[in-house]
């Protein structure tokens, strides 16, 4: 077999090629005209002319080849005490069903639908029926809050929105409908229709002519078959935190989309038709749209939809008590999820209850893995450990041990190599490359493999503006690290106002925005602080108008209400403080990583730019009264 070196370069040498033979693995209606084109960069362009369906690409075509009774679907729910199993063949009679209670309610191909659920196999359901018709799913994560929805709403401007009656997290039961209510009442775009799959511990009140009963809809639906599309058409849009309060719609197209996660599941993952895969991660997410659903379904392996969490549910052995019991070959998580276990059982003694002979290796991402972390896991479970590096624009892993090639050694702090495809380069901030070991940009050179964003959802300036443009002829991943001399990338960090709270995206940006409505206050600034659990959590520096007569601790606890309200629980916003001024550079620039320097104890320069080197010193108190740097 070739070795990653020899794969890597056929890949970056003639990706024509290369990514033609990929897309051998998947079934299409017409097979492209062109692989790759580069005629409007940095518009790229994969299989153009080609036409297929995802849906049937990851449901029916499994059913043909003689997979229909094996589980497509392991539903895991220790919160409503469920254990279900759902067939490629139950699954295709599901989502052909679905598809047709959408379609008989107006959806068409080009269409979009909003999806807000939780970790239930309805949402993978109404996925794939969206996919099936044609139509551009948008899901939304349930952690976020009814303005977050609205926000939404108005831009994918969906003709139907599909959500559930309600959710369990941890302990708590949640209904979704009223915030379902009240992000429509927000919103300026009216879904025409809402369809809601009602849970029993939750009802859902219905409004007459707008919402409708998913279970009456299926029992009168008829099934609809799959619309073949073009490859280059959108399969779906995941809004994702950018800088400011307005997401970012993140588009995929359906035929790279489809060649490279099939590729990557045996590539990268090592996973086979047949095998159990878990993603112990949320449907809302990125990780959840590649690696619950598309990904594993496409290569015709069982995925597992786990509705609990790693600690709580009951116990810190839930992970373990998962993968014995529906024999698990791998695992993909966030190391947020391990430092809860760490925390609630450091010598993993709930592991020894059970059996993981199955269980072949463990994949984390989403944020930074701390050496901690990482030996931890490896010490516990005497499997590979890997930790790759990616973002919800790429869709897929950008650096990995591509497992299913060549393994490589580890170096903790390090998800080692590009993945085959991804051209990874680090710049200085005027676009000249550094030399090995050197910090800088990470870019990606033009263009991306296929399955990567082909743009912004009715943001072509914005896609060019915040990826586009800063190195000419390379992606801006706005994530700063280095290679070393052996050609390992180190990830470390966000350079923008992006902060990763427990592997969830968020901006700062936007919580800034949110604090900056409050009547009292002037001016604020939000950074990620350093966090032992959730990896980086957000604090708040505020400064009141002149004259306002208010107490510190009432608007500390306005802001949190706000923040929760306005984006929701999954902020995590909890700490402020109020400053007599924020440091600034003479231009005005708010100096938020000397800030977030100051907080986490690291050294830093006193930039050069400061209008008053004076203002850094109160923050530096400020930071110590709150008991920061935490030692
Ligand atoms: N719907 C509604 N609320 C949600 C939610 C959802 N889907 N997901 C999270 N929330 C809420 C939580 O209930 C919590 O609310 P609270 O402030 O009222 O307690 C808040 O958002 C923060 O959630 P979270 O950051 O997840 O903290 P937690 O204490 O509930 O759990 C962990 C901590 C580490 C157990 C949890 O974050 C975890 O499992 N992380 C794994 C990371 C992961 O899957 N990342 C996805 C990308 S790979
Ligand atoms: P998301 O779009 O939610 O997947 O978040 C993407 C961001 O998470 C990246 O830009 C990184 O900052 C961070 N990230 C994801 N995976 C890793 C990783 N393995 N190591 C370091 N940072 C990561």
């Amino acid at each position: 077999m070739a070795s990653y070196d020899e794969i890597f370069e056929k890949s970056i040498q003639d990706p024509e090629r290369f990514w033609g033979e990929a897309a051998e693995g998947i079934s299409w209606e017409k097979k492209w005209d062109k692989v790759l084109d580069s005629s409007n960069p940095p518009f790229y362009r994969w299989y153009t002319g080609g036409k297929l369906n995802t849906c049937y690409n990851a449901v029916d075509r499994h059913v043909e080849n003689g997979r229909g009774d094996q589980a497509a679907i392991i539903y895991d729910s220790p919160v409503t005490d469920t254990v279900r199993k759902i067939t490629y063949s139950e699954l295709q009679k599901d989502v052909a069903l679905f598809a047709g209670v959408l379609k008989s309610q107006g959806v068409q191909k080009g269409d979009t639908v909003i999806i807000y659920m939780p970790m239930i196999p309805e949402a993978a359901v109404a996925m794939l029926a969206c996919a099936r018709l044609g139509a551009i799913h948008s899901v939304v994560f349930g952690g976020f809050a009814a303005q977050e929805l609205a926000i939404r709403i108005d831009h994918a401007q969906p003709r139907v929105l599909v959500c559930a009656s309600g959710a369990i997290e941890g302990k708590k039961k949640l209904a979704y409908k009223p915030l379902v209510d009240a992000a429509i009442e927000q919103s300026n775009h009216k879904p025409e229709k809402c369809i809601v799959f009602k849970r029993d511990f939750v009802d859902a009140d219905l409004q007459t002519g707008r919402d409708f009963d998913w279970m009456t809809l299926m029992a009168a639906a008829s099934p609809a078959d799959c619309v073949p599309v073009d490859a280059t058409d959108p399969l779906y849009i995941l809004y994702t935190s950018g800088t400011t309060g307005m997401p970012k719609g993140v588009m995929r197209d359906n035929g790279g989309h489809a060649v490279a996660l099939h590729w990557s599941m045996k590539n990268i993952y090592d996973i086979n038709p047949g095998d159990v895969f878990w993603s112990a991660s949320d449907v809302g997410w990125v990780v959840g749209h590649s690696y619950i659903v598309y990904g594993p379904l496409l290569n015709g392996s069982t995925t597992v939809f786990y509705e609990g969490k790693p600690i709580g549910t009951p116990d810190a052995g839930a992970f373990w008590r998962v993968i014995s019991q529906h024999g698990v070959k791998s695992l993909f998580t966030a190391p947020t999820a391990f430092r809860a276990i760490k925390k609630e059982d450091p010598n993993g003694d709930f592991l020894k209850k059970y059996n993981l002979s199955c269980f072949e290796a463990l994949y984390l991402a989403g944020e930074r893995l701390d050496p901690d972390t990482y030996h931890w896991a490896c010490n516990l479970l005497k499997v590979p450990v890997i930790d790759h590096w990616w973002q919800t624009e790429t869709g897929w892993a950008i650096v990995a041990n591509c497992r299913g090639i060549e393994e490589f050694p580890v170096k903790a702090g390090s998800p080692t190599k590009p993945v085959v495809g991804y051209d990874v380069r680090i710049m200085d901030n005027q676009g000249r490359e550094v030399k090995a070991g050197v910090e800088g940009n990470i870019v990606i050179k033009l263009p991306l493999p296929p399955g990567t964003l082909v743009n912004l959802w009715r943001n072509e300036e914005r896609f060019i503006k915040s990826y586009m443009t800063a190195f000419k002829g390379y992606y801006e991943t706005s994530d700063g690290g280095y290679i070393d001399e052996d050609g390992y990338v180190f990830v470390m960090g966000r350079m923008d106002d992006v902060i990763n709270i427990a592997g969830h995206r968020l901006s700062t940006g936007a919580m800034e925005e949110i604090i900056a409505t409050h009547p009292a206050i002037a001016e604020c600034a939000v950074f990620g602080i350093a966090d032992q659990l959730k990896g980086q959590s957000p604090l708040g520096l505020f400064v009141l108008k002149a004259g306002v007569d208010v107490k510190e601790d009432d608007i500390k606890t306005e802001l949190v209400k706000m923040v929760r309200e306005k984006i929701g629980p999954v902020a995590c916003f909890k700490e402020s403080a109020r400053v007599l001024r924020l440091p600034k550079t003479r231009s005005g620039k708010i100096l938020r990583g000397t800030m977030r320097s100051i907080a986490d104890g690291k050294d830093y320069r006193m930039p050069s730019t400061i209008d008053d080197p004076a203002s850094l010193t109160e923050i530096t108190e400020t930071l110590k009264s709150m008991g920061y740097p935490r030692t």
